[in-house]
């Protein structure tokens, strides 16, 4: 695998010192640093390796402590504006999820922003595809991009806020939950681990330049094939 060093000075030879004054003069440095940016950009490399958990929600889940404070399903501007103090997106994007169908929850610990994440239900946008939705039947949910602010990580709020929605998801009727997580991603598999989800597809993504593709593998039943039929094979391009 490249270094970002060599892919950098792969940008500069191709430019080459004669090109990059011109392009200099005529883009500007800032143009250029753009160009530059977006050339680098197009070169990387992605392969990541994440996990697709469900937690089957009339089964016999784990209890655990649950989160104090003020869990809010944000409706307006002010409350898409703690997503973007959490470190989650912006309040614009915040609103353009909630249009498309997404709930997004908050969590207030003395009037600060604690937690946030988000569920859907039929469809649910994929972080990695920008545009690309995943698909599944009624009676599941999807938990999207869960964040604790960093001041109250290793508190259990994540696994309190979900226990919470998850108890009034089943009273609705609501069959499962699915969420994916990196492998890497230690913290999150510890948490998901403790409100009772379990691995039911393993992903693999691969990105080359714009161009990306994912490759599913079925862990279990329950979505586990749902999920591998939706994307095993999806391909993608970034515009
Ligand atoms: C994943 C995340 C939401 C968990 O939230 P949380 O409220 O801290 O959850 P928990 O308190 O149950 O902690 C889970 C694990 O985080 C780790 N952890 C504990 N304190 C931590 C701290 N101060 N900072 C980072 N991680 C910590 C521990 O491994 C812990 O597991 P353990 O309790 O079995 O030791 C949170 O770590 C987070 O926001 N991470 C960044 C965003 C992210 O990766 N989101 C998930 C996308 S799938």
């Amino acid at each position: 695998m490249t270094t970002v060093r060599e892919r950098l000075s792969g940008v500069v030879d191709r430019f080459g010192m004669g090109r990059l004054t011109t392009a200099v003069d005529r883009h500007g440095i800032l143009g250029t640093a753009r160009a530059a940016a977006h050339m680098v950009r197009d070169a990387a490399h992605q392969d990541e390796t994440s996990t697709w958990f469900e937690v089957l929600l009339d089964q016999n889940r784990p209890r655990v402590a649950a989160a104090q404070g003020d869990l809010v399903l944000a409706a307006d501007d002010d409350t898409f504006e703690l997503f973007n103090a959490i470190g989650s997106q912006s309040a614009g994007v915040a609103r353009d999820r909630r249009s498309a169908g997404g709930e997004p929850w908050v969590l207030l610990v003395d009037g600060k922003p604690a937690f946030c994440c988000w569920l859907y239900a039929g469809r649910s946008p994929i972080n990695s595809m920008a545009g690309e939705w995943l698909h599944l039947p009624p009676a599941v949910r999807t938990l999207e991009d869960s964040i604790t602010a960093p001041d109250f990580r290793g508190r259990g709020l994540a696994g309190g806020v979900w226990m919470a929605l998850f108890d009034d998801l089943e009273r609705q009727g609501v069959r499962s939950v699915v969420t994916n997580v990196l492998d890497t991603n230690v913290p999150s598999t510890k948490a998901v681990l403790k409100v009772g989800f379990a691995p039911v597809a393993s992903m693999r993504y691969v990105r080359v330049g714009p161009w990306s593709r994912q490759y599913l593998t079925p862990l279990a039943a329950g979505s586990g094939p749902a999920i591998v039929a939706d994307l095993h094979h999806r391909t993608h391009w970034r515009r």
